[in-house]
C-alpha cells in the first residue's frame, strides 16, 4: 500500500472528465484529498467527487474559470476553507481553438494563453504562500506533444503549451529552494472527450497509431500515473522537467 501521499490535499484544475479526473481517482487511491476543479459540466464533476469520495477521501468541487484570473483568489480561499490547506497544484485545464496559426484571432489567442499558461503562473503566486511556510509542495502542469512539434490546427494550445513548459522550468528553478517542487507531464494523443474537437480525427488517430510503437493510443490513467509519481517524494530529485508518457510517439 503506497502512503506517501496520505492525507495530503490536491487542487486540480479540470479534475471534472478525461485526464484531470484520471488523476483525482489515481491520487485519491494514495489518500490524497481532492479539490475538483471544473469549468461548467456540474454533472460530471459531481460523478467523479462520487467516485472520489467511494474512495474513502475528502473531496468537494470547485466551479471557476480558471482563465479568469480575478476568480483566483475567491476559489483558493474556497478550498482552503474546506481542506485547511493545499499541498499539490495541479494545472490540467486547457481549451483552444483548433485552427491554422496564421488563421487564428487575438482573442482565441488570448483564450488559449489565459487558459493553459497565464492561469497556472496565477495559481503558481497563490499557493505558494500556503506552501512556502511548511517548506513541501508539489505542483505539476500537463502540457502535450505540441509544444515542441507541428500538429495541424494545433498551434493555438501547442504555443501555449510551450511556454507553459518554458515556466515550468523557471518556477522549477526559483521554487526548489523554497521546498516546492514544479514538473510537468507531456503526453501524445490520450482518448478523451478532447479529441472529438479534433478536425479529421479519424484519420489523425490512424496516424498516431501507425507511429506509437506501444501501438495504441494512451489512456488517461496512463498519465496519471506519471502524475501520482511526480507528486510523491519518491521522485524528489526531478525538478522542473517535463516527463513524455507517450507510448514512444515522440521517438519516430
Ligand atoms: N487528450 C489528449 O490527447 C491530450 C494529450 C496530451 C495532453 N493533454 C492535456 O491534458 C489536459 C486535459 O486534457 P483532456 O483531454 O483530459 O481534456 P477534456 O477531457 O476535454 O477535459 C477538460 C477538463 O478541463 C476543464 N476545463 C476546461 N476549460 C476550463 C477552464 N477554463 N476552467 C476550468 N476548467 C476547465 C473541463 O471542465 P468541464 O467538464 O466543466 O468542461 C474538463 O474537466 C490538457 O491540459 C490537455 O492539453 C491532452
Amino acid at each position: 500500500m503506497k502512503t506517501h501521499l496520505k492525507g495530503k490535499t490536491a487542487l486540480i484544475t479540470g479534475a471534472s472528465r478525461g485526464i484531470g479526473k484520471a488523476t483525482a481517482l489515481r491520487l485519491a487511491e494514495e489518500g490524497v484529498n481532492i479539490a475538483i476543479n471544473y469549468l461548467q459540466n456540474e454533472e460530471a464533476a459531481k460523478k467523479t467527487a462520487e467516485e472520489i469520495q467511494a474512495k474513502g477521501v475528502k473531496t468537494d468541487i470547485f466551479q471557476t474559470n480558471v482563465g479568469d484570473f480575478d476568480a483566483h483568489p475567491a476559489l483558493i480561499e474556497n478550498v482552503l476553507k474546506t481542506f485547511g490547506t493545499i499541498d499539490i497544484l495541479i494545472h490540467n485545464a486547457a481549451l483552444g481553438a483548433f485552427k491554422p496559426v496564421h488563421r487564428l484571432k487575438m482573442n482565441q489567442w488570448d483564450l488559449s494563453f489565459n487558459i493553459n499558461t497565464k492561469a497556472f503562473l496565477s495559481l503558481v503566486q497563490k499557493v505558494i504562500p500556503i506552501m512556502e511556510p511548511k517548506k513541501e509542495g508539489s505542483i505539476i502542469a500537463i502540457s502535450s506533444l505540441g509544444s515542441h512539434r507541428y500538429i495541424p490546427n494545433y498551434g493555438a494550445i501547442g504555443i501555449s503549451k510551450a511556454a507553459l513548459e518554458g515556466m515550468i522550468r523557471y518556477l522549477g528553478v526559483e521554487l526548489m529552494p523554497k521546498g516546492i517542487r514544479v514538473n510537468g507531464v507531456s503526453g501524445g494523443l490520450v482518448d478523451t472527450d478532447a479529441l472529438k474537437a479534433f478536425p479529421f480525427f479519424d484519420t489523425f488517430k490512424t496516424e498516431v497509431l501507425k507511429r506509437t510503437p506501444a501501438g495504441r493510443i494512451g489512456k488517461p490513467e496512463d498519465l496519471a500515473r506519471v502524475v501520482a509519481f511526480l507528486c510523491s517524494p519518491e521522485s524528489s530529485w526531478i525538478v522542473g522537467q517535463v516527463l513524455i508518457a507517450d507510448g514512444g510517439l515522440s521517438l519516430i
